[in-house]
């Protein structure tokens, strides 16, 4: 169950944390990943030696022309996991326009632009997979992260309307919502105790998550045993939501 031999994958945002993670497990089960990243090639190379037959791709998702940069590198893909994004935590009346375009750009606009490119050959073949990646931010309001969480819910938006679209052509949309997981964007933050146990008592299950526990479920939506799911928000956050 769940092999991915002869699949193609791109996991945006796989140099570390969860979309390492992902493609690790992707490329485990067969499939040939793409592994991006935006800050050098090098850094997306050295990622690439936990992702068995990995191969390291470089795009900027605020770039406007970021689709093409990376559509250049890839090829057509059969699975897209749109798992990158930026995070300003700011209060909603000191954020910059800068940061305000910045976060829409690339966890909202970069979305668009990839499914404008990477869609039209999952039609033609009539089989393909797409994993946004959101945030528990969809539900709960965090004071700093306005733009941040709404970006991720105008993202879901997206994948619900493109869920239904592309039904018709063998394409599952789905998204997944993170809590809390531990991941190089969180460690400074976490590593302050007193506020590592605040946190901690938001969390039902009264711990973080660990990248590898999102893993499972975008391998299930990505896998031919998924088909029938799409449309889809899945939270994955030990509880979080409730
Ligand atoms: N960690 C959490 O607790 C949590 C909770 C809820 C949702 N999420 C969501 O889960 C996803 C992964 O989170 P994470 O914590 O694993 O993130 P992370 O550790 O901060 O890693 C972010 C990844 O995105 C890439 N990236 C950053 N800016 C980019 C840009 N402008 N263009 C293209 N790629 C860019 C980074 O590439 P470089 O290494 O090259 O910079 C890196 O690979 C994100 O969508 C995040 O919003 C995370």
């Amino acid at each position: 169950m769940f092999g991915l031999t002869g699949k193609k994958a791109l996991v945006t945002g796989s140099t570390q944390g969860i979309g390492l993670a992902v493609a690790k497990l992707l490329a485990g089960q067969g499939a040939t990943v793409f592994v991006h990243g935006a800050t050098s090639l090098e850094k997306c190379r050295r990622a690439c030696e936990e992702v068995p037959g990995g191969i390291p791709v470089l795009a900027d998702l605020g770039e406007p022309d970021c689709a093409d940069t990376l559509y250049r590198q890839t090829g057509d893909v059969d699975i897209l996991v749109l798992n990158a994004s930026v995070q300003y935590k700011t209060g909603w009346n000191e954020i910059t326009y800068e940061a305000f375009r910045r976060q829409t750009d690339v966890n909202f606009g970069s979305s668009l632009a990839l499914m404008q490119v990477y869609v039209p050959h999952m039609q033609k073949q009539a089989w393909g997979r797409i994993v946004t990646v959101g945030s528990v931010n969809q539900y709960k309001q965090h004071p700093d992260l306005a733009v941040y969480a709404a970006t991720k819910s105008a993202q879901l938006n997206l994948a619900e309307n493109m869920a239904r679209q592309l039904a018709p052509f063998g394409i599952t949309v789905n998204n997944i919502a993170p809590g809390v997981i531990d991941t190089p964007r969180n460690s400074a933050a976490l590593s302050d105790e007193t506020y590592r146990a605040a946190v901690m008592q938001k969390i039902p299950c009264g711990y973080a998550g660990e990248p590898e526990d999102i893993a499972p479920a975008v391998l299930l939506l990505c896998s031919e045993e998924g088909r029938y799911i799409t449309g889809a928000d899945i939270p994955i956050d030990g509880g979080m939501r409730l």
